[in-house]
């Protein structure tokens, strides 16, 4: 399959190739797009050939259902019934980076929702999404667009690296704001529960409701008795192919533990990069340091993790070690993906 590649510098200049873009998704074909989150990999969520393609260009498991994406708040013909509580929610978070699963109308074909008489949707932020959702005249089903159980992207660059030959179209726009997925809110359960940690934290959900809680499952390591109720959570995910080990702990003790490993690891000829941030790059004097951001704006943190996981695997690292985030507002997300990046190889100090 040939993949055809846009790159959007503004929505007014470039607007005819977002309207490309939109005849792809009619067509039912399979188009890569920016969203504040990360970029997203769409076809036309009510046409379920269209849909599949996108489960075969990813390698996606059948049984994980997809996000739809809206360009309004007007969402009465996709699902059932808003709640009093998801329309708080809407009010004060779309657009933005946050999802809420309601019961879906038939309208949704089954393979968009694996199967599930719910449905996960999202109003994005970024233009360029919601003018291709608004041109293409539909509602767009799209999970991340990477191939599954790799790191999200959140440059155009890694959608080619990953979808090129795989997908119709790809649209580039600018890095992804967030650069983790949307958080997820289950509005079908009272009270509402999270079922996915992201951008919009649980801090800033309870002020719109206090009620709201978090799921259990989702910062611990899946077992048995506690499986998360997300189906996607439950994959390995976000997995370079180095070996990740987290250190957590005060921060002195941190830094000491990952000279350590870094320096041990070295000798044994190893690869290794280091995730830290501004305040403790200059600890490290061995392995490569990949500065996220700062401790002091954990956003900054969670804007390049994916990317900085994915630069570990272009290097070649045999071994990632990563510091540790207190689990408080976007510190749960970030937490999350690295505890899923490590498969929960988690070292405490
Ligand atoms: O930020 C995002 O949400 C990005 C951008 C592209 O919008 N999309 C994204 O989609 O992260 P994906 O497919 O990578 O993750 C969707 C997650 C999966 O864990 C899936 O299991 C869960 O949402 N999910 C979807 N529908 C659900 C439902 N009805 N009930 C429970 N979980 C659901
Ligand atoms: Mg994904």
């Amino acid at each position: 399959m040939k993949t055809k590649v846009s790159i959007i510098k503004s929505i007014k200049d470039d607007e005819e190739k977002i309207k490309e873009a939109a005849e792809v998704i009619k067509n039912g074909g399979t188009v890569a797009f920016p969203t504040e989150t990360v970029y997203g990999l769409g076809a036309d969520a009510l046409n379920a050939k269209a849909v599949e393609k996108i489960f075969k260009a990813k390698g996606r498991p059948q049984d994980n259902p997809l996000i739809i994406h809206v360009s309004s708040k007007d969402i009465e013909a996709y699902v059932k019934e808003i709640p009093e509580i998801a329309n708080k929610l809407i009010d004060k978070f779309w657009p933005g980076p946050l999802t809420i699963i309601l019961w879906k109308k038939d309208i949704i074909p089954d393979i968009t929702s694996a199967n599930l008489d719910s449905i996960g949707i999202r109003m994005p932020d970024n233009e360029i999404a919601r003018k291709l959702i608004e041109l293409s005249n539909t509602t767009i089903a799209a999970p991340s667009a990477n191939i599954s159980g790799r790191p999200s992207p959140t440059d155009y660059e890694r959608c080619i690296e990953d979808l090129d030959g795989k997908v119709d179209y790809i649209l580039g726009g600018a890095q992804s704001d967030i650069g983790v997925e949307s958080t997820i809110v289950d509005c079908t359960v009272v009270p509402p529960i999270v079922l996915r940690p992201g951008g919009i934290t649980l801090e800033m959900l309870k002020k719109v409701d206090s009620s709201i809680e978090i799921d259990n499952a989702i910062l611990q390591k899946p077992g048995e008795n506690l499986k998360p109720k997300a189906p996607g959570m439950k994959y390995k995910h976000y997995a370079p192919n180095a070996k990740v080990t987290i250190i957590l702990g005060e921060r002195k003790k941190t830094v000491e533990k990952i000279r350590e490993m870094v320096h041990y690891n070295i000798e044994k000829g190893k690869k290794v990069c280091i995730l830290t941030v501004e305040e403790n790059v200059e600890e490290y004097t061995e392995g490569i340091s990949m500065v996220l951001g700062s401790v002091l704006d954990l956003s900054t943190v969670a804007k390049s993790l994916f990317e900085a996981l994915r630069k570990c695997d272009d290097l070649g690292a045999d071994l990632i070690l990563a510091e540790g985030y207190e689990e408080e507002g976007v510190g749960v997300a970030i937490m999350n993906r690295l505890n899923k990046a490590a498969g929960f190889d988690i070292i405490e100090v």
